[in-house]
C-alpha cells in the first residue's frame, strides 16, 4: 500500500512541470515542506517491521531525493530565463551614434597670450606676472608720471580707498617692480601679460577692463636694433612671415625715445586697402628705449644699463587678426561667438 502510494507519487512528481516561481514554492509545499506529502509518508514509518522500513526508508529517500533535484533544476532554469532576458533587454546597441560632449575652448584673447608666451619663452624671457591691484608709484610714479602729469589723463583709473591705491591701469608697473628687484640679475628679459583696467566707457574700441603684454629687456649695451629685431619677429609669429614693421616716433613717459610700430598690411601685404585705409600699415603697438628716470627710479646707473620695453594690447590684435569690429564681443560671453575660436583651434566641436 504506501509502496503504490511511493511509485504514484514518483509518477505524479515526473509529471509535473514547474515554470514559475510560484509553481516551485507550491511544489515544495506540497512535496516538501513539513506538512508536505513526503513527510506525511515518512511519518507513517513507525508502524512498519524494521524489514519494510528499511525498503520503505530507501524508496521514501529515493522520492525525496527526485523532488529535491527536480525543485533546483526548475529552480536554476528560470534563473537562466531571467539572466536572458536582463541581458536582452539591458542590450547596448554599439552601432548607435554616441553622445557627443559638450567641450570648452581657448578664449581668444588667452590664445593671443600663450602664442605670444611661446615665442617670448623660445627668445629666453620669462613670464612675470604682477598685481591687478596697484600702488600708485608702481603704476605711475616709477614709470615718469608724476602726479599732476598730463599723460596721467588717458588712463584714468579705479582708485581703491585712496589715491595711492588703484587697479593697474598698464602692465607696466610690472617692470618696474621686477627692475627693482633685479639689480643684480640683470640683464633681466620678461613678459607680463595681464588683465588691466581704465575708467573708459565701454564701446566697439573701449572696454573698462582689457589685457595687456608687457615686454621689458635691460641689459648692457641693448638698443633699438634689438627692439626691432625683437618686435619683426612677434609680428611674423602673429601676423605671417610676409610681414614687416616700421617704427614711428611717438611719446610715452616712460620711454626715450618713444616708438609706435605698424604692421605691413596682412590683408593687402601693403598695397593698400580698407583695412589699412589705404596706408598699407596697421598701428599694433607701443615701444621705446627705456627712459633714464625709470631706470634711475629703479636703481639702475642709465649710463651703465639700457632697455627697450613695449607694450601689446592682445584684443587690439585679436580684432586685427579675426577681422573683429567690436571689443565688447570678448566679455559678453555669447558662445556662437567663442565657439569660431574653437573650431579655428580645432578643438572637439560641441553641439
Ligand atoms: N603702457 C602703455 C599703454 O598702456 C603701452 C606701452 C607703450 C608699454 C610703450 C610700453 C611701452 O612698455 O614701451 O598705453
Amino acid at each position: 500500500m504506501k509502496k503504490e502510494e511511493i511509485s504514484n507519487l514518483l509518477r505524479e512528481i515526473e509529471q509535473v512541470s514547474l515554470q514559475t516561481e510560484e509553481e516551485i514554492q507550491t511544489f515544495k509545499n506540497i512535496y516538501l515542506g513539513k506538512k508536505g506529502k513526503i513527510s506525511l509518508l515518512s511519518s507513517c514509518m513507525k508502524d512498519l517491521s524494521q524489514d519494510e522500513r528499511r525498503i520503505f526508508g530507501e524508496q521514501l529517500n529515493t522520492l525525496r531525493m527526485k523532488a529535491e533535484k527536480m525543485l533546483q533544476k526548475s529552480q536554476e532554469k528560470l534563473e537562466e530565463e531571467k539572466l536572458q532576458e536582463k541581458l536582452t533587454k539591458e542590450a547596448i546597441d554599439i552601432s548607435l551614434p554616441g553622445v557627443s560632449f559638450q567641450t570648452g575652448g581657448l578664449h581668444p584673447i588667452t590664445k593671443i597670450i600663450e602664442e605670444v608666451e611661446d615665442l617670448f619663452i623660445s627668445m629666453g624671457y620669462d613670464v612675470v606676472e604682477g598685481p591687478e591691484v596697484e600702488e600708485d608709484l608702481y603704476n605711475f610714479e616709477k614709470l615718469n608720471l608724476p602726479k599732476g602729469h598730463p599723460a596721467r589723463d588717458s588712463q584714468d583709473s579705479f582708485y581703491i580707498e585712496d589715491e595711492e591705491i588703484l587697479l593697474r591701469s598698464q602692465t607696466s608697473p610690472v617692470q618696474a617692480r621686477e627692475m627693482d628687484k633685479n639689480i643684480e640679475k640683470t640683464p633681466i628679459r620678461i613678459i607680463c601679460p595681464g588683465k588691466t583696467y581704465r575708467r573708459d566707457d565701454d564701446d566697439a574700441t573701449h572696454s573698462h577692463q582689457f589685457t595687456q603684454i608687457e615686454g621689458l629687456v635691460v641689459g648692457e649695451n641693448i638698443s633699438v636694433s634689438h627692439l626691432k629685431g625683437t618686435l619683426e619677429e612677434i609680428v611674423k609669429r602673429l601676423f605671417g612671415e610676409d610681414r614687416t614693421i616700421r617704427f614711428r616716433p611717438s611719446y610715452f613717459p616712460f620711454t626715450e625715445p618713444s616708438l609706435e610700430v605698424d604692421v605691413s598690411c596682412f590683408q593687402c601685404g601693403g598695397s593698400g586697402c580698407s583695412l589699412c585705409k589705404g596706408t598699407g600699415y596697421i598701428e599694433i603697438l607701443g615701444s621705446g628705449m627705456v627712459h633714464p628716470n625709470v631706470l634711475r627710479g629703479c636703481g639702475y646707473d642709465p649710463d651703465k644699463y639700457t632697455g627697450f620695453a613695449f607694450g601689446i594690447g592682445p584684443e587690439r590684435i585679436a580684432m586685427l587678426k579675426y577681422g573683429i569690429s567690436d571689443i565688447r564681443n570678448f566679455y559678453t560671453n555669447d558662445l556662437r561667438f567663442l565657439r569660431n575660436f574653437q573650431r579655428e583651434e580645432g578643438q572637439n566641436e560641441s553641439k
